[in-house]
């Protein structure tokens, strides 16, 4: 079984929308998958997503509100297969923190999008209502990138 976690910076804003558009293609799918989003940074351990995340999920039919932040840790690369990271400097964190014996395999949302290999999800934090809408489109494409990229 496949088992997906989702990496940003803080884990309020991106790494929560992508993780709740993929439940949702995964569900819609009927693919079993382990879904779960964490940040590189510790600030914003065990808050709720920033209440424009909330905000455009909740437009877009889902309810984020439950969901707390963590923070991505080495036993992460062991418990799943796989890690995707929001934006390059993510990526590059990321592959700081990997132990030698990770099992995970590691790239960007944006990698699983026919012609957005390489591009990052713009960090909408200190932007306005349309960034959170932009990003909910990029998580969106990228979860369903994703999920082809699963079934192979
Ligand atoms: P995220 O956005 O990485 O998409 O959750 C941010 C959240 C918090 C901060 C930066 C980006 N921050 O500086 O606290």
């Amino acid at each position: 079984m496949y088992a997906v976690l989702f990496v940003c910076l803080g884990n309020i804003c991106r790494s929560p929308l992508a993780e709740a558009a993929f439940r949702r293609a995964a569900d819609e799918a009927g693919v079993s998958v382990k879904i779960d989003s964490a940040g590189t940074g510790d600030w914003h351990v065990g808050h709720p997503p920033d209440h424009r995340a909330r905000a455009v999920a909740l437009k877009n039919g889902v309810d984020i509100g439950h969901y707390r932040g963590r923070q991505v840790s080495p036993e992460d690369f062991r418990a799943f297969t796989h890690i995707i990271a929001m934006d390059h400097s993510n990526l590059v964190n990321l592959e700081e923190l990997r132990p030698a014996d990770a099992t995970a395999s590691l790239s960007m949302l944006l990698d699983h999008v026919p012609g957005r290999a390489g591009h990052s999800v713009a960090d909408p934090y200190y932007g306005h209502e349309e960034d959170f809408d932009r990003t909910w489109s990029e998580v969106v494409a990228g979860a369903e990138g994703l999920l082809r990229t699963l079934r192979g």
